[in-house]
C-alpha cells in the first residue's frame, strides 16, 4: 500500500505551474528533499521529486510570539497549547500522465513512491524490464525507508543514443574514483549480450589510487547488501592489465605496483620511434615549430620511416638506411648534415640545414623528455592493440610520469583507441575510457592542447563508435564546458559552496544546494537523460582494494640496481630463471646491449627466457688464455763482486 503523506495546494501567491507543485503533509511524514512523491487526482497522475521545503505557524509576525511569551524563551514547555505547525513542500514534476496535455499540476492526494512508481516516475519503465533491457544499476533510491534500484539506460551510456558520464565532487568525500570502480563493475555485469563486448582503459594519474583493481576491498554488511539489491558480485575484477613506463634509469618501472607478488600482469610501456612519430605534434606543438619543421617532420614519417633510404634507392646520401629507431634516425641525421657540409649548400632536398638541425634537435629531445618511455631501440613494449578482450580493464599508470611524456601516453592511446574502434578492429566493440582530473587534460582555460582537442573529439564523436569517456574532477567549472556538457550523464558527490556558487549551478534549488554540499560518502546526485530532474541515489563502495591499503598490504620493491632488475625481470617472465645465472651472464657487457635483449624478452615472452636472452647478446669472444711470462734463466753474473 501506497502511503498517503499529504494533499496538493495552491495559493495565488503560490500557485501550481507545469513544472513544479506545492503540497503539505503531517509533521510526522517521511518527507525530505530529493523523495519522489506521485499526485492522484482524477484525469492525472503526477510524479515529482521534492526541491524545497518550508514550514511556518498561524503567526503573522515574530514579535507576537515573543510578547505572548512574555520574552520568555521557556514558556513554551507551560503552554496550555502547541501552535499548529505547517509543513510545506514544492516538488518539480518528473513525469505526468497522461503526457499531453501538458497543464499545471491539479489538486490531488499525495502519495511517497513505492518502487514501481520510483520506475515509472524515472521513466525506467522504457529500458528496464522489458524485452530490450539496457538498464545499468547506479545505485538505490532511499528515501521513505524505501530501497529502490536507480538503473542508467546503457543507450545513452555507452553509446549511440548519448554516452559519457561525468562526476564532481571535494577530493576525499565525493567517492569519485569509486563511483566510476562500481559502475565499470555493474556495467560488466549488466550491458546485456545484444549491446556486444566492453573493455576499460583507466589512467591512473594519482598515487595508487587504482593499481589493486584485482584485490579485493572491505566491504561491511550494509555494502554486501546492496550489491545482491542490485545484482551485481562483490568481486574485484578478473581480467586485469597493468602498464607502466620505465622510470629515466630504463630498468625500474615507474608505478607503485612493484610488489613481487602482483608483477604477473605488469607490463612495460615503451615505445620507440615508429609509435611516436605519430603523435610527434604533442610533443612538438609545444614550441614554435613553423610549417617548414612541419613538412620535414611530415617527409620522415612519409618517406624515410621504416624503408630504404639512401644513395640506394636514388636518394641524395651518402650511406643507405633503414630507420626504425631514434638511433637510426640520428645516424640518418648525420649523414645529411654531413651532405650539406661537403656539398656546402645550406639546403638538403628542399630542406635549410637551420630546420633540419632544428627538427633534429626537437627529436634527440623527446627522448631525453620522455625517457624511459620513448627509448632508441626497436624493443617496444604496448598494449594489446586489436585484442582487447571483452569485460577486460586496462590500467595505464602515469602518475608518476612527466607532464609531457603523460600528454603523448593519453593522446597515443585514445588515438589508437579511435582508429581501431573506428576500423572494428580493437577487439571488443566499446571502450570506456576512464579520465581522473579531468581539469587538467581538458581545462575550461588555458591553451589549446592536443590532448585537449582529443578529449573534445570523443566528447562530441565518440558515442558513435563505441569511445565512451568517464571524467572525474574535483570542479567542474574548471573543465571545458563542451567536455561536461556533452555528458549524457552527470553524477555530483559532495560539494563545495564556492563551486555550487558559480553559474553551471543555477538551476538547483537553494535546498538542493545545501543538500549536496552535506552529502555523507557515497550519496550522489545522478542527471541522466531519461530522468527530468536530478535525483539522489546511494551506491555501495567498490569491491576492490583502496590505494592506500594496497600500498600497505603490498608494499612497492625498492628501486633495483641494474643487474637485478633484468634478473627479476627475466624471471617474472620464466620462474625458472636463476638471479645469480643472469648475473653473470651480464656481468662486463654494455648496459644498452644487456637493456635491448631484456625488452626483447620481455616482449617476445618465450618459453626459455634465459636462452631466448642469451641468443639477443652479443657472443662474447672468447678470450685466449695468455701464459704468464716465463723467468728467463740469467747466467750468474761474472762480475758480481762478492
Ligand atoms: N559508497 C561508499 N560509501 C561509503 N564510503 C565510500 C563509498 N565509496 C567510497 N567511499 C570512501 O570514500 C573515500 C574517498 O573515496 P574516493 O577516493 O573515491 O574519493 P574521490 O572523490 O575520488 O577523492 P579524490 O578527489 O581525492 O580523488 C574512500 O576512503 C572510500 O573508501
Ligand atoms: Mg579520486
Amino acid at each position: 500500500m501506497r502511503q498517503l503523506v499529504g494533499r496538493v495546494v495552491a495559493t495565488e501567491r503560490k500557485p501550481n505551474t507545469t513544472h513544479e507543485f506545492h503540497f503539505w503533509t503531517g509533521r510526522e511524514a517521511p518527507i525530505g528533499i530529493g523523495s519522489i512523491v506521485k499526485v492522484v487526482a482524477e484525469a492525472q497522475t503526477v510524479y515529482g521529486v521534492v526541491v524545497e521545503g518550508f514550514s511556518y505557524t498561524d503567526l503573522l509576525s515574530p514579535l507576537h510570539d515573543y510578547i505572548g511569551a512574555d520574552a520568555d524563551p521557556g514558556a513554551e514547555a507551560r503552554a496550555p497549547s502547541t501552535r499548529p505547525e505547517i509543513r510545506l513542500y514544492s516538488a518539480a514534476v518528473l513525469r505526468r500522465e497522461p503526457e499531453e496535455p501538458v497543464q499545471p499540476v491539479p489538486m490531488g492526494a499525495v502519495y511517497l513512491a513505492d518502487d514501481l512508481d520510483v520506475v515509472v516516475g524515472l521513466r525506467m519503465d522504457a529500458y528496464v524490464g522489458g524485452e530490450r533491457d539496457t538498464g545499468v544499476p547506479l545505485g538505490l533510491y532511499t528515501s521513505g525507508g524505501l530501497e529502490a534500484p536507480v538503473f542508467l539506460d546503457a543507450d545513452f551510456l555507452l553509446g549511440p543514443e548519448a554516452a559519457h558520464l561525468n562526476i564532481t565532487g571535494v577530493s576525499g568525500l565525493a567517492t569519485k574514483t569509486s563511483l566510476v570502480e562500481f559502475l565499470l563493475a555493474s556495467i560488466f555485469e549488466h550491458l546485456p549480450g545484444f549491446k556486444g563486448s566492453v573493455a576499460a582503459v583507466c589512467f591512473n594519474v594519482k598515487g595508487p589510487d587504482l593499481l589493486f583493481l584485482d584485490q579485493p576491498g572491505d566491504l561491511d554488511e550494509a555494502d554486501l547488501r546492496m550489491y545482491r539489491q542490485l545484482g551485481i558480485p562483490a568481486e574485484p575484477f578478473k581480467n586485469i592489465r597493468y602498464y607502466a613506463p620505465y622510470k629515466a634509469d630504463g630498468w625500474n618501472l615507474n608505478t607503485l605496483r612493484t610488489n613481487p607478488d602482483l608483477m604477473q600482469n605488469v607490463e612495460p610501456l615503451r615505445w620507440g620511434l615508429k609509435e611516436v612519430m605519430q603523435f610527434s605534434e604533442v610533443l612538438l606543438t609545444r614550441d614554435d615549430l613553423d610549417a617548414k619543421a612541419d613538412a620535414l617532420v611530415d617527409f620522415i614519417r612519409d618517406r624515410v620511416l621504416d624503408q630504404p633510404f639512401g644513395p640506394g634507392s636514388g636518394q641524395p646520401l651518402m650511406r643507405n638506411h633503414f630507420v626504425r629507431t631514434f638511433r637510426d634516425l640520428e645516424d640518418w641525421f648525420d649523414d645529411v648534415l654531413a651532405c650539406c657540409e661537403q656539398s656546402g649548400e645550406d639546403r638538403w632536398m628542399t630542406h635549410h640545414t637551420a630546420t633540419i638541425r632544428k627538427v633534429r634537435n626537437r627529436l634527440n629531445g623527446i627522448v631525453s623528455r620522455a625517457h624511459g618511455l620513448v627509448v632508441n631501440d626497436d624493443a617496444v613494449s604496448d598494449l594489446p592493440w586489436g585484442s582487447f578482450e571483452d569485460r577486460a580493464v586496462y590500467v595505464i599508470d602515469v602518475a608518476n610520469v612527466e607532464p609531457e611524456a603523460q600528454d603523448l601516453v593519453f593522446a597515443r592511446v585514445v588515438s589508437k583507441l579511435r582508429e581501431g574502434l573506428e576500423a572494428g578492429s580493437i577487439g571488443v566493440r566499446h571502450v570506456v575510457v576512464f579520465a581522473d582530473e579531468l581539469n587538467k587534460y581538458a581545462p575550461s582555460d588555458g591553451p589549446d592542447t592536443y590532448v585537449r582537442k582529443m578529449l573534445l573529439d570523443i566528447s562530441e564523436r565518440g558515442r558513435y563508435l563505441g569511445l565512451v569517456l568517464f571524467g572525474a574532477q574535483q570542479f567542474r567549472s574548471q573543465v571545458h564546458r563542451r567536455v561536461v556538457g556533452n555528458s549524457g550523464s552527470a553524477v555530483y558527490g559532495r560539494m563545495d559552496m564556492d563551486e555550487l556558487a558559480t553559474p553551471g549551478y543555477s538551476v538547483l534549488s537553494p535546498a538542493t544546494k545545501t543538500k549536496l554540499a552535506s552529502l555523507p560518502k557515497g550519496d550522489l546526485m545522478v542527471r541522466h537523460p531519461h530522468f527530468t530532474q536530478p535525483i539522489f541515489i546511494r551506491f555501495p563502495k567498490p569491491a576492490v582494494m583502496r590505494g592506500r591499503d594496497g600500498i600497505e598490504r603490498f608494499p612497492p620493491r625498492q628501486e633495483m640496481p641494474f643487474e637485478d632488475a633484468v634478473a627479476h625481470g627475466l624471471r617474472r617472465v620464466d620462474q625458472r630463471v636463476r638471479v645469480n645465472e643472469v648475473k653473470d651472464l651480464i656481468a662486463g657487457r654494455e648496459r644498452s646491449e644487456v637493456l635491448q635483449a631484456f625488452h626483447h624478452t620481455q616482449r617476445s615472452r618465450p618459453g626459455d627466457a634465459l636462452a631466448f636472452f642469451r641468443s639477443r647478446l652479443k657472443k662474447k669472444v672468447a678470450s685466449e688464455v695468455v701464459e704468464a711470462p716465463r723467468p728467463v734463466s740469467v747466467p750468474e753474473d761474472p762480475y758480481a763482486g762478492d
